[in-house]
């Protein structure tokens, strides 16, 4: 059995990082006896600029990702000279296919999960420096994004007709259906979920809402209840949005597993990365029912694009997440395998100081090229792809 893998690479850094991602996954395949084939497709703003500004990817590229086992995403996103680009693009689901939006509603990835947790031997990045306390074992979340509607719902953006410079409103929509389905998401991932909250050990779920003010968060807020009477072992809270982003960081530990309509979870997520170190460390895993596409949450950073600079472990996190859900897809332990062997890879490469990349380097002068850290992190995953269980 050979798995399809779709790499979309997309802009800036994006490349670079899919490089070690896929390094990775070549490097725990071989020993596992695991058969990947990829196909690469150019994608994203670049693509787009040079393109005549009409589409994202080439004709027939949806299709691939469709018939594709899983989807791997660098990033996308490119200054456009006329400032207009960018915009359009990442609304090229209201047109028609595209790599990150696209594909999230037209491959009807629901739930976009986002884990949450900061590996021993990294530093926070709250105070944007290092010396920071570590507090490694206590962030140790899952934060789960409705992925398909809520502000970035394909019905949305309607302009007022005439002087588009007066009003703009973003319609979002919230419905019982697509709220049901990520709010039962994340009380699964709940339940397989080993240790609970690093506070209290406890299975926990918290719906983030703004139930006060918001009758779509009223509706998700019911449906959160209703789904939560199927897992009665799992505590259930709602938190209003506002409060809770001075919680997560005040007291990440308190939070198990996290569920979200899609515009508060996209922000609250990139908040929740500060507390593993930063974006570099923040993988995402955008999946549904029958597809998957596994991304860094970062963007493309243009200014860095082809300096080697940036830390590839998103991307590699990224690729353990497409694994494990493969695995789960195709009942494939060996799948499993491979994701826990990346996993502690990191883990230990984490552990043992590095090297890092100059988000996570001790001191500039220490810090290590992406190329590197990637080269280390697969090495150590292929030791453990070696080992005779
Ligand atoms: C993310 C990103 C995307 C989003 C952008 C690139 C459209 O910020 O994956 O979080 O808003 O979802
Ligand atoms: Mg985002």
């Amino acid at each position: 059995m050979t798995y399809q893998v779709v790499c979309l690479p997309g802009d800036g850094i994006g490349p670079e990082v899919m490089n070690e991602g896929v390094r990775a996954l070549r490097a725990v395949a071989e020993p596992l006896g695991l058969s990947f084939a990829f196909e690469t497709i150019e994608c994203g703003g670049q693509y787009y600029l040079a393109n005549g500004k009409r589409h994202d990817w080439p004709d027939g590229s949806f299709e691939k990702c469709k018939a594709a086992d899983i989807v791997l995403l660098g990033a996308v996103g490119w200054p456009s000279p006329d400032g207009v680009g960018p915009v359009l693009m990442s609304n090229g689901h209201m047109a028609g296919h595209s790599p990150v939006l696209g594909n999230r509603i037209k491959l009807d990835l629901y739930a976009n999960v986002r884990p949450v947790k900061l590996y021993p031997g990294v530093m926070h990045r709250v105070h944007g420096e290092h010396g920071a306390v570590w507090k490694a074992g206590k962030v140790d979340m899952v934060i789960v994004r409705e992925n398909t509607e809520g502000l970035y719902s394909p019905t949305g953006g309607i302009l007022a007709p005439g002087d588009v410079k007066k009003v703009a409103i973003d319609t979002r929509v919230i419905t019982r259906e697509g709220s049901a389905r990520v709010i039962r998401k994340a009380f699964e991932i709940c339940r397989k979920r080993k240790r609970g909250a690093p506070a209290d050990g406890k299975k926990r779920v918290t719906a983030i809402v703004k139930d006060n003010v918001l009758h779509g968060c009223r509706l998700f807020a019911e449906v959160f209840f209703e789904i939560g009477k199927e897992f009665p072992e799992i505590e259930k809270e709602t938190a209003i949005v506002d409060a809770y982003t001075q919680w997560l960081v005040t007291k990440p530990e308190w939070y198990d597993v996290v569920v979200a309509t899609n515009m508060f979870g996209d922000i609250i997520t990139d908040l929740a990365s500060v507390l593993q170190g930063g974006m570099g460390m923040a993988a995402g895993a955008n999946v549904g029912d029958r597809h998957g596409m596994f991304e860094p949450i970062h963007g493309s950073a243009p200014k860095y694009t082809g300096k080697d600079q940036m830390n590839p472990i998103a991307m590699i996190l990224a690729v353990k997440e497409g694994l494990s859900w493969l695995g789960e897809q195709k009942g494939d332990p060996k799948l499993h395998r491979a994701a826990d062997c990346i996993e502690q890879a990191v883990a230990e490469h984490c552990a043992a100081g590095g090297p890092f990349t100059y988000d996570l380097a001790e001191k500039p002068e220490k810090a290590a090229k992406c190329s590197v850290v990637g080269a280390s992190v697969s090495a150590r995953a292929a030791k453990f792809a070696s080992v005779r269980m």
